[in-house]
């Protein structure tokens, strides 16, 4: 692989999910977490339909936005996301990640009013949809800046993680050098290994940091593990 397609992979973006943290206490937890060494703040919205959970929206986005400035990758499993986008802007979201399963007829609108509205946007896609269904949003004019590889059913925190999910990673990655690629679900210590090699860059864990007992140290791991694999190249070969 030459130097060249090298520095196109981004690097490792760490990104706690708030979903396994003190809702009562969440500014505390972001400042806490960012200490930590964290880079985003993984926020999961879920409407009760798309996924049978229900968690926050945007009042506790901009709650939230007032007492910290870092990245809020915002990851909507909603059914429709377009009735969301305007709000976020407005509560200060910084990531906006919508599912390509309830988007097919619209993506191109959603992408470019998360865009106009200075949000970076994001396409997750689900264990079971092949990853052709992305590759568009990605070859677009206007193009998605993330695609987030569900690694369990989205729903929940806490769940195992998916293996048979890495192939979607590793074409992606083969496919698309420069972007960014992050996988949800059941990433640890012991499966960043397996998303690394498979090229994903952009690292959630939730239940793995804010179950730990020392989250520093397991940011530091799942850092590692990224930055090992891109200092191999692992994932082109
Ligand atoms: C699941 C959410 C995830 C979840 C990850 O639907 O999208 O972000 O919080 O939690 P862990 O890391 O515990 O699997
Ligand atoms: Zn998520």
């Amino acid at each position: 692989m030459d130097k060249n397609l090298e520095m196109k992979v981004p690097g490792a973006k760490i990104a706690p999910s708030m979903l396994s943290s003190d809702f009562a206490n969440l500014a505390s937890e972001a400042k806490f977490i960012q200490e930590c060494g964290a880079d985003w703040l993984h926020m999961d919205i879920m409407d009760g339909h798309y996924v049978p959970n229900l968690t926050i929206g945007a009042p506790v986005i901009k709650s939230l936005r007032k007492h910290t400035k870092m990245f809020m990758d915002c990851h909507l499993m909603v059914t429709n996301p377009m009735d969301y986008v305007d709000e976020f802007v407005k509560a200060g979201a910084s990531g906006f990640t919508f599912h390509v399963e309830v988007s097919k007829d619209n993506w191109q609108e959603l992408v470019h009013k998360i865009k106009a509205g200075g949000m970076r946007a994001g396409v997750a896609l689900r264990p079971g949809t092949p990853i052709e269904e992305v590759f568009p949003l990605v070859e677009s004019e206007e193009p998605v800046d993330m695609v987030l590889v569900m690694t369990v059913e989205p729903g929940f925190g806490g769940q195992s993680f998916m293996p048979e999910t890495m192939p979607k990673v590793n074409a992606l990655r083969r496919k698309y050098p420069h972007l960014d690629i992050e996988v949800d679900g059941g990433l640890s210590p012991a499966t960043i290994k397996q998303a690394a090699e498979a090229g994903a860059n952009c690292i959630v864990a939730g239940s793995a940091v804010f179950g730990a007992k020392d989250p520093a140290q397991v940011i530091t791991t799942l850092r590692k593990g990224v930055d090992d694999a891109q200092a191999s190249q692992i994932f082109f070969k």
